[in-house]
């Protein structure tokens, strides 16, 4: 019997049937779009099970009632934090930010100084996580912006999970993610060091601000974001999910904006508007 199979059959042994896991299914589905199919019991067993257990829920059709439930704001957010991975550190990858650095914001500024556009640049992480990837941009930026004075910069993190973005804005780090991607350098010129830990100085933080947002659901924004992060979530969405949000991305950018996607991700798909570029050892697209 496959494991897929075996899961399935202590879930319905535990006295889940097959259509509560159904509902179970389309309530995470709809909820953040991580699509939980059959092979992914194991997930539903190891993440789901101990919210049963902490909102006192008879089973897993309990569960989904009370999350769809009008004052199930504290379940759903629960569902959401447990299912989605988060996995992040800084400088993940290292290239985009290498090409970050030396191609896209110099050509970006040379493109609006020389166009005359408001000195204003825009950076969206979609899906940052608990904030490395934005306070990595952060750090490059803040870099650059010494050479900037007067101009208005700021990057902007977005994630399905609130208990994610409540650790972004409030941005402290234990030692061991500090020393996932961090070198002495950049701890001690953006961080300061506290006894239990690593708080992002204001500087960075000044330039970052955070919001809990779907990504499968439509952007307030039109042409705003100069440069996009969208790494390492897409994976986790059905096809058609996945080419929808990319374009609706594009629609939130400006006019020669820089799209960044996952390492192992590309976009070679959603046809020729995502023609890839490589910059410093890093694939980023300039759609529209
Ligand atoms: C693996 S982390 C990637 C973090 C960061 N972008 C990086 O590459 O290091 C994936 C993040 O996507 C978020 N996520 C999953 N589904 C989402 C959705 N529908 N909308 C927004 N964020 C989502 C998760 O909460 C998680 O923090």
């Amino acid at each position: 019997m496959s494991l897929a199979a075996q899961v399935q059959q202590t879930l319905s042994s535990a006295g889940t049937k097959d259509a509560d896991i159904s509902a179970l299914i389309d309530l995470v589905d709809e909820l953040c779009g991580v699509y939980l199919d059959e092979s992914k019991g194991y997930l539903i067993e190891s993440r789901l099970a101990p919210i049963v257990k902490r909102f006192e829920c008879r089973d897993y059709s309990d569960l989904v009632q009370r999350a769809k439930s009008l004052a199930g704001n504290d379940v759903r957010t629960e569902i959401v934090d447990a299912i989605t991975t988060h996995e992040t550190l800084f400088f993940r990858d290292e290239s985009p930010f290498n090409a970050l650095r030396f191609k896209v914001l110099p050509d970006l500024i040379e493109a609006i100084e020389s166009s005359g556009r408001p000195r204003r640049i825009r950076i969206w992480s979609a899906a940052c996580s608990t904030g490395q990837e934005v306070y990595s941009i952060a750090m490059v930026l803040h870099e650059i912006a010494q050479a900037l004075p007067g101009w208005d910069l700021q990057i902007f993190g977005t994630d399905v999970s609130p208990a994610s973005v409540e650790t972004a804005r409030r941005g402290w780090y234990s030692n061991l993610e500090v020393g996932r991607g961090l070198d002495d350098m950049n701890k001690s010129n953006y961080f300061i060091h506290e006894a239990s830990g690593w708080q992002v100085a204001q500087d960075l933080q000044r330039l970052a601000k955070f919001e809990v947002r779907n990504l499968l659901r439509p952007f307030p924004e039109k042409n705003q974001f100069d440069i996009v992060f969208c790494r390492n979530v897409a994976i986790y969405f059905k096809p058609d999910q996945r080419a929808d949000m990319f374009h609706r991305i594009v629609e939130t950018m400006t006019p020669g904006g820089w799209l960044f996607v996952g390492s192992a991700e590309r976009l070679s798909d959603l046809g020729s508007a995502f023609a890839p570029q490589t910059h410093c050892n890093c694939t980023v697209y300039r759609p529209k």
